[in-house]
């Protein structure tokens, strides 16, 4: 039997180089190998309260773009979180085993907090429980996640483990991030510190949908400084960013020739930016050309999340039916 693979990805909006090299490309190449799941977390999103137009057009915006990016839907399951309510469930049962001082611990809540103090709610103390939920309730083995998602995947092998230990069962398995390079990724953004993210602003964020005008405009005006002044200087954090995201688009013989540069004091910072937004615009056109595409087949579309929706609650029915029994709760009538 093929090991099972989940994913997924918040509808916040566009999806962003981060998100493409830290899960996306991954999953794409796990397709032939394992039986995946990708979906959209709509459910996740509702902690920031978008609004319901935005909240329906972002999720029907990021099923184009997994689907421009080549998650094929002949090999993968994809759907909407919020289309399979078994997993709504099963985070109420896994709610019961999930501590407050292990929640309130998790590096992404203490971000959330600190970013958005008006707005610690229930849910965002919870996300972890939930993102257990969707990799457990498939019995994934593989999550292709960046960096930052590490913790997440512990805390679900926790819950999990826990579940297991309480009702003297041996059911949900131990599942790990997954990537194919030796280490998860975790790509910077453009503005000079941090990871590529939404929350860090528009400007920090090169989208898959950004046309190449956009693209060479937010490069050109990435942070970096006046220029190293000694020969092998050590590089601050904006340049080095702006090198590591060079290695993700650019050939090895292109990181090369800038380095040296950089460590000669030679480099020009204009023409070094010139290159990156070129390689960038090479690397995003493909998925740029066929989000075109598919926006503009409603039909297909529908017909991917609807298929996605039965597959996917299929498999989440049967577990939803193990954990009642194995937790004890009975039709008494
Ligand atoms: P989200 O939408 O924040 O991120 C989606 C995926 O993109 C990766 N990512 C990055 N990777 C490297 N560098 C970056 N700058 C960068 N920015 C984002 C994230 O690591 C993630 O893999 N909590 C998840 C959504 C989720 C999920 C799940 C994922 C909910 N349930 C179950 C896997 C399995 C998240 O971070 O979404």
């Amino acid at each position: 039997m093929k090991e099972t693979v989940v994913s997924g990805i918040r509808s916040t909006g566009k999806l962003h180089l981060g998100n493409y090299y830290g899960a996306l490309s991954n999953f794409v190449k796990m397709q032939n190998d394992y039986n995946c799941f990708f979906f959209i977390a709509d459910l996740h999103s509702l902690t920031t309260h978008p609004t319901p137009g935005d909240l329906s057009r972002t999720v029907r915006q990021v099923v184009m773009e997994y689907l421009a990016a080549g998650i094929d839907p002949e090999k993968s399951t994809i759907y909407i979180q919020s289309d399979v309510p078994e997993v709504a469930e099963l985070y109420l049962y896994m709610n019961m085993n999930a501590y407050l001082g292990e929640l309130e611990r998790a590096a992404a809540f203490k971000d959330k907090v600190r970013d958005n103090p008006d707005n610690v709610n229930a849910g965002l103390v919870t996300y972890p429980v939930l993102m257990a939920c969707d990799i457990l309730i498939h019995h994934a083995t593989k999550v292709p996640v960046g960096k930052d998602q590490e913790q997440h995947l512990e805390m679900t092998r926790t819950f999990g483990n826990r579940f297991n230990r309480l009702y003297n069962v041996d059911y949900f398995k131990e599942a790990f991030a997954f990537s194919y390079s030796d280490k998860l990724v975790k790509i910077p953004g453009l503005d000079g510190n941090g990871k590529m993210g939404k929350s860090n602003g528009d400007a920090s964020c090169i989208y898959l949908s950004d046309t190449p005008e956009v693209i060479r405009k937010k490069v050109m005006r990435a942070v970096s400084d006046s220029g190293p002044t000694e020969m092998n200087q050590p590089k601050p954090e904006s340049i080095q960013n702006l090198f590591d995201l060079m290695s993700i688009v650019s050939t090895p013989d292109t990181v090369e020739h800038f380095n040296e540069l950089y460590n000669k004091c030679e480099i020009r910072y204009g023409d070094f930016k010139k290159q990156l937004a070129e390689d960038m615009v090479l690397a995003t056109e493909p998925v740029r050309s066929r989000i075109e595409a598919i926006s503009a087949d409603e039909e297909y579309v529908q017909k991917v999340i609807r298929i996605g929706a039965e597959k996917a609650g299929e498999s989440a029915r049967k577990t939803l039916k193990e954990v009642r029994e194995i937790i004890g709760i009975k039709k008494l009538y």
